[in-house]
């Protein structure tokens, strides 16, 4: 098992988290308020921008292939090196995501 430190860019905030271990789970249990809901890997809710560093996260179904290479789904994301990590950045599929749900209320409401 490896360490890796992992720096919330703007926040002041560092935790150490293990690479058998998901970023979100070390977030919960040091008190980080990193938002999340599904914590599968679909809803992106606990999305980060990865500034620096390398993330395994092959069950982020979420993220399409090239978001995976600039996101981190906190829930799915073990790191495999340092990283710099931007809470509550999205990738942009979210708003697909959205602009989805939004047609499905109209036509609901039609
Ligand atoms: S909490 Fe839903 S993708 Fe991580």
């Amino acid at each position: 098992m490896t360490e890796y430190t992992v720096e919330f860019v703007g926040t002041g905030e560092t935790i150490e988290v293990s690479d058998k271990e998901t970023i979100l789970s070390k977030c919960i249990e040091e008190g980080i308020a990193q938002e999340y809901s599904c914590r599968v890997g679909m809803c992106l809710a606990c999305s980060a921008e990865i500034v620096a560093g390398d993330v395994t996260q092959p069950a982020a179904r979420g993220l399409t292939d090239e978001e995976a290479e600039e996101y981190a789904l906190t829930c799915m994301a073990r790191p495999q090196s340092d990283l710099k990590l931007d809470r509550g950045k999205y990738p942009p599929s979210i708003e697909d995501e959205a602009g989805a749900m939004e047609s499905e209320a109209a036509a609901a409401d039609d």
